[in-house]
């Protein structure tokens, strides 16, 4: 079976295409909207957020797109993404990011990713939710 591990990520393939590209950062993307939508692990997370969530699932695919060596079609659309600051008009904090954590291991978990491609991710996930808290 073809196996890859994270230290040789630059030579093969970006993170992008590790994840299967726009077709595999969208499932991601669903699956973590759909468990954020309905967990109540997550109802606190889900009440700051619309009440659609259809903006926020293309908002979120478009910002990993480039985050993660692929197109970076939310800078194109958005400019620079000053994440912190676009997530100041909401309260965040350790529930806040743990939940949203949740979402995103729990999507990850379910994945189809390389377990080091998954295990990588959580640690940089871990890392941007970390640093978006604000209270
Ligand atoms: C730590 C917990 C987090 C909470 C509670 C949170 C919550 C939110 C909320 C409420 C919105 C606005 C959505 C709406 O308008 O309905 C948002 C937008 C967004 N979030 Fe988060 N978020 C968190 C972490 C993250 C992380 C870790 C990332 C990236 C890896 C991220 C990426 C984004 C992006 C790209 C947007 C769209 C920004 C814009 O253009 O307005 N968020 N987030």
């Amino acid at each position: 079976m073809f196996s890859v591990t994270i230290s040789h990520m630059n030579e093969l393939n970006s993170l992008y295409d590790l994840t299967g590209g726009e077709t595999g950062l969208r499932t991601l993307v669903d699956r973590f909207y759909d468990l954020m939508d309905t967990a109540p692990e997550a109802k606190d997370i889900r009440a700051l957020h619309a009440k659609s969530l259809s903006q926020s699932r293309e908002k979120l695919f478009m910002f990993l797109s480039g985050w993660s060596g692929g197109p970076a079609l939310y800078i194109e659309k958005y400019g620079h993404p000053r994440l912190r600051q676009r997530h100041m008009p909401f309260s965040i904090g350790d529930v806040e990011r743990d939940q949203w954590l949740w979402c995103m291991n729990k999507a990850l978990d379910e994945s189809r990713f390389l377990p080091s491609v998954v295990d990588h991710l959580k640690t940089r996930f871990a890392e941007v939710a970390d640093f978006m808290r604000n209270r």
